[in-house]
């Protein structure tokens, strides 16, 4: 039987990548394939959680006894977030969320017309949700869990984010062309804002995710009541 360490517990976790519309049929996406996130949300689920899953763009089935919210942009994806983790006890962003979208949105299919170039996209900033999460804590206690790809010098941009962001944790993991995105393993090292380093040796997500939840309970407020 799987510990029920998550009993009583409200948790939310985002998954999958977000998608920033350019016009009705295009979009700006990322290569998130939803699968850590899932893989938190049923080990929570397991560990005796209630569980609500943020769900940005992925294929995967809704895992069950977990309540599902759809979402498509960054900024649907925080209004959910805002809504649903007023009462979190712990917040987990493992989704791809697009740092940027296009500053335009048009509404008619940009057309190609004979002989005219292509306007150039404009980006701007979406608003960091994981930021303000831990900024402005939704209630006191709150754990906040980000997640951050990194392609060249992991540790130290991990270290230097955990700190810009304000999180608890943060797992850091390598990217590359076949590491991490859409793959069923992952390697990664868990960030503490204590100063702790856990490392998680390559492996199934899953293994991944009871780490995440192994180091986010000995974080949790006192339990309510
Ligand atoms: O800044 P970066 O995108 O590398 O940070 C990744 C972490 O921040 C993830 O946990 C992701 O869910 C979160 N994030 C966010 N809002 C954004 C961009 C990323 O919450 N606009």
């Amino acid at each position: 039987a799987v510990t029920q360490d998550l009993a009583g517990r409200h948790v939310v976790v985002t998954a999958g990548g977000t998608r920033e519309p350019l016009d009705p049929v295009r979009y700006l996406g990322n290569r998130s394939s939803g699968r850590q996130g899932y893989a938190l949300a049923r080990a929570a689920a397991a560990r005796g959680a209630r569980v609500t899953l943020v769900a940005g763009n992925t294929e995967l089935p809704d895992p069950a006894g977990v309540d599902v919210l759809p979402v498509g942009t960054a900024r649907q994806l925080r209004e959910a977030v805002l809504k649903v983790a007023a009462d979190a006890d712990a917040v987990v962003m493992a989704a791809a969320v697009a740092d940027f979208r296009p500053a335009v949105y048009t509404t008619g299919k940009i057309k190609k017309i004979d002989g005219v170039e292509p306007e150039p996209i404009t980006l701007v900033r979406n608003p960091d949700i994981l930021a303000e999460l831990s900024a402005d804590r939704l209630r006191p206690g709150q754990v906040v869990v980000g997640f951050a790809a990194e392609t060249d010098d992991v540790l130290a941009n991990g270290r230097a984010k955990l700190a810009r962001k304000g999180c608890d944790l943060l797992v850091v993991n390598e990217v590359g062309e076949d590491k991490a995105f859409g793959s069923a393993e992952n390697e990664a090292v868990v960030l503490a804002a204590d100063g702790t380093e856990t490392p998680v040796p390559y492996g199934p997500k899953e293994a991944l995710a009871e780490t995440v939840w192994d180091l986010v309970v000995p974080r949790l407020a006192g339990p309510r009541g």
